[in-house]
């Protein structure tokens, strides 16, 4: 596989789950990956991971609420290797399972601040590097993003607010060979999905699996192989668009 050969991809939330299991797959296709993420020991495994399995690597401490960390995550692709093709915007966090009026201001600030400003401020710096010569970002929303999550309402809106950035920029930068798209991940077996279904009303997880088609979660690589195609010349022609891999839970 060499769908990615030559082409330099950072990945956010590259530590763990989703970005974990992408940022392996980018190196497989022979990318040269920056894993960014605020966890540092569980990135520097993934890095290790990658240039044991003979690809490069380089990890970067971001917290994508931080624009300053961003815009140096952006500078350290290119000044290693020396220009950036390639992005997933895909570090995140669950949040609080509580009804709208419960959820709290504070809390809402920071859902808004890493899962829709995150994206904002790295898509700031990505586009201004791809600019010159073209390349292809991807964003993570998620079936919240498309639909009321009840008792999610801030993770929602933030979700629903990564789709609407991924859509009007990529209407203003194909004209620069770049194609911006969203993936809608359903219920995918990573550390969050543990976390949301713990703190979830009695039975909903198992509620939602039911209703999917598939009716079971995904596994992180299901969801990254759907990253990696988005990724590659083989989507020339797929822009501003919004892809389910969800088990079919919102057919
Ligand atoms: N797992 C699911 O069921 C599911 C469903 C829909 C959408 N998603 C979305 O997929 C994305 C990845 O989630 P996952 O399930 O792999 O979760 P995960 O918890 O396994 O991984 C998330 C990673 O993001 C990193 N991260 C969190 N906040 C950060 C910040 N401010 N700056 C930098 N890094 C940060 C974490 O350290 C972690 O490594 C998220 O955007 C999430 O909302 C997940």
């Amino acid at each position: 596989m060499s769908d990615l050969q030559g082409k330099v991809a950072i990945v956010t939330g590259g530590a763990a789950g989703i970005g974990r299991a992408t940022a392996r797959l980018f190196a497989q296709a022979g990318a040269r990956v920056v894993v960014a993420d605020r966890a540092e020991a569980a990135a520097q495994a993934v890095v290790a991971e990658i240039e044991q399995a003979g690809g490069e690597a380089l990890f970067q401490r971001v917290d994508v609420s931080r624009e300053e960390d961003c815009a140096a995550m952006v500078e350290a692709a290119v000044a290693r290797f020396g220009r950036l093709d390639i992005a997933f915007n895909n570090a995140g966090i669950p949040g609080r399972v509580a009804r709208t009026e419960d959820q709290g201001l504070a809390h809402w600030h920071r859902i808004i601040d890493v899962n829709l400003t995150g994206v904002f401020h790295c898509m700031v710096h990505e586009l201004r590097a791809m600019k010159a010569h073209g390349g292809a970002i991807v964003n993570t929303a998620s079936v919240a993003g498309v639909r009321g999550a009840p008792y999610s309402s801030a993770y929602a809106a933030s979700k629903h607010g990564v789709i609407g950035l991924t859509r009007s920029a990529a209407r203003e930068y194909g004209r620069y060979g770049i194609r911006i798209n969203a993936i809608c991940p359903g219920v995918v077996k990573t550390a969050m999905a543990d976390e949301l279904a713990a703190a979830s009303l009695p039975g909903s997880s198992d509620a939602l699996l039911a209703a999917s088609i598939l009716r079971r979660p995904g596994e992180p690589e299901e969801a990254a192989e759907l990253v990696l195609w988005l990724c590659s010349d083989k989507a020339s022609f797929v822009a501003g668009a919004n892809y389910m891999v969800d088990g079919g839970l919102t057919a």
